[in-house]
Parts: structure tokens; sequence; C-alpha cells
């Protein structure tokens, strides 16, 4: 059944391998042959009717969301805010005149999501729900919904939920700018582009040995860990960072590699693992330069680069696919040294300690 874990040994490797399905089921969903995509009109009306979109989430949504801002600013030309529910609901800043809320929540029950929904409710702002969860809580809350279509996730560790609300949130940004007549809404070509992501996922899924090995080498018995990028790959390394603290227990950090040296840097230490993602060109070289002044102070160092980008010692290469969507293929080997992490390290990967799929309580 599609809960069932098959042959794999856990979950969590089942729904990561699942990705590549989850982009494609979602072409079907939301796509039209004619590349149309196929979002219910009043959402679009509602969002083009408000000045600014706040999107609210917890944990990896709330990584997803990071992304989106991305999307929807360079596609749809729309400002937005994302905020972490459990901040957001008791220290609202102050909101634009005719703010639109969209919750990214894969289970659709986390009590943090839903006071903001509450609170939101109550002020009369319109919203939508992004959850996987048909008939969930904050999808029955909310004005509108959007399914994930990832089928049931059941390693707490979330993966394929990630990507999914990714995917989402890039039709709607189509979507959006579309109706808005942008041209970089126009010309994005959905069908094509997410193909070459659900080529490129599975190219990486067929590349795990070399993660694994270097996950033996350097994450088996480090203390610590650190992600570097910047921009969407500054989201990127926050969402890695804390896959690997779920379920392999190393004290993980995401940063943005520009502010490493402001302070963070006195924490690098001989064989301190530093891994940096390079998909963004205004901001490649630089991570690089960051990269050489943490060897310098002992790191050992794993590059996870875009194939137009990737110079000799490169360790890993992500099939060239659109800038926007390169984090679709980034997020691939992170959650892949997260699993090996957590597997040589002896844990339950599948249910990590302290951790819940989902949180009803704030
Ligand atoms: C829990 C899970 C996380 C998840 C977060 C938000 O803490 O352990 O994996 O990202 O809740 O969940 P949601 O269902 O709202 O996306």
């Amino acid at each position: 059944s599609a809960a069932g874990k098959g042959t794999y040994p856990h979950y969590m490797l089942k729904e990561v391998d699942e990705q590549p399905a989850v982009m494609r089921r979602l072409l079907t969903e939301y796509v039209d042959d004619a590349g149309q995509m196929k979002i219910d009109p009043a959402i679009l009306k509602a969002i083009d009717d408000a000045d600014r979109i706040y999107i609210v989430a917890a944990g990896t949504s709330y990584h997803a969301g990071l992304i989106g801002q991305s999307l929807f600013e360079k596609l749809a030309e729309k400002p937005v805010e994302v905020h972490v529910a459990s901040e957001f609901g008791y220290h609202m800043p102050i909101l634009s005149k005719k703010p639109f809320f969209i919750f990214l929540t894969q289970s659709g029950e986390t009590a943090d999501s839903r006071q903001v929904l509450v609170q939101t409710n109550r002020l009369g702002y319109p919203s939508l729900t992004i959850t996987n969860s048909q008939g969930s809580t904050l999808s029955r809350e909310a004005n509108y919904t959007l399914l994930l279509h990832a089928g049931p996730e059941i390693a707490v560790a979330s993966t394929k939920a990630y990507t999914a609300q990714i995917a989402v949130e890039l039709f709607l940004a189509v979507a959006l700018g579309r109706h808005t007549a942008i041209k970089a809404a126009q010309d994005f070509d959905v069908n094509h582009e997410l193909a070459l992501v659900a080529t490129g996922m599975e190219t990486l899924l067929s590349e795990k040995q070399a993660i694994e090995d270097f996950t033996t080498m350097y994450l088996k018995t480090t203390r610590n860990a650190f992600y570097i990028g910047r921009g969407e790959d500054y989201a990127l390394s926050l969402e890695a960072a804390l896959k690997l603290k779920e379920i392999s227990y190393i004290q993980a950090e995401g940063f943005a590699a520009g502010e490493l040296k402001h302070g963070t840097i006195a924490l690098i230490e001989d064989g301190t693992p530093v891994m940096a993602f390079l998909t963004d060109a205004k901001t490649i070289d630089h991570t690089r330069g960051n990269l050489q002044e943490v060897r310098a102070r002992g790191a050992k160092t794993l590059t996870i680069v875009s194939e137009d980008h990737a110079q000799a010692g490169d360790q890993v290469v992500l099939p060239n696919v659109n800038p926007l969507l390169a984090p679709l293929l980034g997020i691939i080997p992170g959650q892949l040294i997260a699993y090996y992490a957590s597997l040589q390290r002896g844990y339950d990967v599948d249910q990590p300690r302290n951790l819940a799929k989902s949180v009803t309580v704030e």
C-alpha cells in the first residue's frame, strides 16, 4: 500500500526516493498539457487584491516558505514576508493594508500555525492553506486549500512534503504572475522545467554512494557541522541542517555564508564538516572564498554545486535546472547526508527522540 515501507529499510529513504514521482504527479494535478495552471481563479484574484503575502509555518514548512518567497517575488513580483508561526502569533508585526495569508503545513494540524489562522480569521483576512492533508483543521478553517499530493509521509523528518510545497508554491507563483501579466511567469515553461527537476532528482538519487562515503568520512563521529550558502542557498542550508539535527543529533547549523566570518567561524576546528550550497550565480565566488577560509582553519568541506558552475574538485554536482528550482535538487544530498549520518550513528531514522510528526500543542 502507499503507506507501507515495501522493500525499504526506512520510510525516510522511501519518501526521499519518491520525490521524482511526486513532482510528476503534481504536474498532472496542477498543469495542463498546454502549460496552463489548474488553480481556482478565485485564489488568484484574492491574492491579486492583496498588497502583500504573509507565509506562516513551522519547521520544514517554514523553510519551504523561504524558498516560496523568492518564487513569488521573482515570478509574480509580489512582496512576501515569511514568518515562524509560534513567533508571529504573539508578536505580530504591523501588517500591510491588505494582507493575504498562506499557511504551509504538511499535516494541517500544527497548533502554532493554527493559532495564527484563528487570529487572521478573526481579523477578516483572506487565507490559503497548502497542505498534504485534505480535511485537516488548517484546510477547513482557511478560505482556500491547495493539496500537496505527496502521499502519506510517515518518517518524522519531512522530505517529500518539502519539495512538494516548493512545487505548489511554484504553480501558484506562475499562475499569479500570469494573472497580472508578469513576463517572467509568462515565459516560465512549468511542464518542461519541473520535468527536468524530476529527472535531475533521479540522477542524484542514483548516486547515493558518494554521499554515503562522505558521511562515513566526516559526519560519523563529529560533534557539530555547518551548512552555508547565500540567498536561496542559505534557505536550503537551514533545511539541510534541520534534517541533520532531527535524526543524527549532530549539532548542525545553517548559516549565511558571508556572515560566518563575523563570529561563527570561531567554531571551526580541525575536522569540522562545512557543506556549501553553490547554486546562486551571483554569490558562488564569494561562498567559495568562505570555504577557503574555513579550510584554512581545518574544516572538511563538501561542495554541492549546479553543473553550470562546477569546477574540478567539486563533490556533488546538481544537474542543470532553471536556477529558481535549484533548491528542489539541492535538498536531495542534504536529505541523504542526514539519513546516512543517522544510520551510521545507530539511531532510529524514522522515529527520532523528542520529536513528533505533528505537534498539536503550542
Ligand atoms: C513538527 C515536525 C516537523 C514539521 C513541523 C511542521 O515539528 O516534526 O517535521 O516540519 O512539525 O509541521 P507541519 O505539519 O505544519 O508542516
